[in-house]
């Protein structure tokens, strides 16, 4: 039967909440965004992403219920996001699901949220085609993993470093385009020459399905400030960002992105060498990227693989994905109770 499922999710600097029905029929996906509290330290402040989900939890929720056009009494499960994450922050979603949960006398669901971005292609969608290769690309997480069915990942690999958001969001602040710049990047990008500047591609071992990213962000740094002049606390950049030329860093963006979604696409082909799969579903923020579906449009084309793509409004953080798992989850009997506690890391 199609349950109504209010979703809930606070792991990182989004307060979300959302309403879907059977898992895939959105009715309602609420997300505040803190974009503006964090953007002045270049990256998130765990203490004030905790504090904000905190005053925004509440008005969060009754938004999602009122824009779904329901009842709190028509609700069938409460879901949250319970890891992995910022724990202050994950902690602030877990105790408003488990209060209201408790109030309405409805089960709980605990929804990994790296899980719940494969997910996220079924949205207004159709079921997944498995076994499948998960590939999971956001600012947090770079992860691979195998799928035999939809509630089933087993991990292949996983960035040894920086997450691929994570290096977008570095070199936007590098070169100058503002925190979280990973949409800008893409953006300049497109005006920019990706032959530039031959950035490398971590390749890691030969069969390895893990990603490395700090020495493409290292490079970048190299590209944009030279190099390095002096030794220890005298140690001095030759340049700063602010004397890059127009083009240059219109450039600079495309290489850098070439670079980074190469690594993706080559791990992704070295999967597919490994392991049968039917599809390629694939979540995240920087799902987003226009070079990320190009490229993964014509890797499955060439492999016969069918390519399930997130629609744009969820590929970022979002409550409905973590809702619409809770589905297939509760039918399924994995429903957790008031001992659900957060984990800044996954444990299954
Ligand atoms: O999935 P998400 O909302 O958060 C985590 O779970 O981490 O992903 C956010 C990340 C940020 O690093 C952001 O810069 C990146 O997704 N992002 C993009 C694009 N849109 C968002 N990166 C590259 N190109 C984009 N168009
Ligand atoms: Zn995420």
């Amino acid at each position: 039967m199609d349950q109504v499922i209010l979703g809930i999710e606070s792991s990182c600097d989004e307060t979300a909440a959302a309403v879907v029905i059977g898992g895939r029929d959105v009715r309602s996906n609420i997300i505040a965004t803190q974009h503006d509290l964090h953007e002045r330290f270049d990256g998130v402040v765990p203490e004030l992403a905790s504090r904000a989900h905190l005053e925004r939890i509440g008005p969060v929720i009754e938004s999602a219920v009122r824009e779904a056009g329901i009842a709190l009494g028509d609700i069938d499960a409460i879901a949250v996001s319970y890891q992995p994450g910022l724990i202050g922050s994950l902690l602030t979603g877990v105790a408003a699901a488990k209060s209201l949960a408790w109030s309405l006398q409805k089960p709980l669901v605990g929804v990994d949220h790296l899980h719940a971005h494969l997910w996220s292609p079924c949205l207004g969608s159709h079921e997944l085609e498995c076994p499948a290769l998960g590939l999971v690309i956001s600012g947090g997480h770079t992860t691979l993993s195998r799928m035999q069915d939809p509630l089933h990942l087993e991990l292949l690999g996983h960035t040894i470093d920086d997450a691929i958001g994570e290096a977008f969001d570095k070199a936007a602040v590098l070169l100058g385009l503002g925190w979280p710049g990973g949409a800008a990047i893409d953006a300049l990008a497109e005006q920019g020459d990706e032959s530039a500047v031959d950035f490398p591609i971590a390749r890691l071992a030969p069969d390895s399905l893990d990603f490395s990213y700090s020495g493409l962000k290292t490079s970048l740094l190299h590209a944009v400030r030279g190099q390095p002049v002096g030794r220890g606390a005298e140690a001095r950049f030759q340049r700063d960002a602010s004397d890059l030329d127009a083009q240059r860093r219109r450039d600079l963006a495309a290489s850098f992105q070439r670079a980074a979604v190469e690594a993706v696409r080559l791990k992704v082909e070295r999967a597919l060498d490994q392991h049968e799969a039917s599809s390629l579903v694939v979540g995240g923020g920087v799902s987003a990227n226009r070079r990320v579906r190009r490229v993964l449009g014509e890797t499955c084309e060439a492999r016969g693989v069918v390519l399930r793509l997130p629609a744009l409004d969820y590929c970022m953080d979002n409550a409905a994905m973590i809702a619409g798992l809770a589905h297939p989850l509760l039918e399924a009997g994995l429903v957790s109770d008031s001992t659900l506690s957060a984990h800044a890391r996954s444990r299954n």
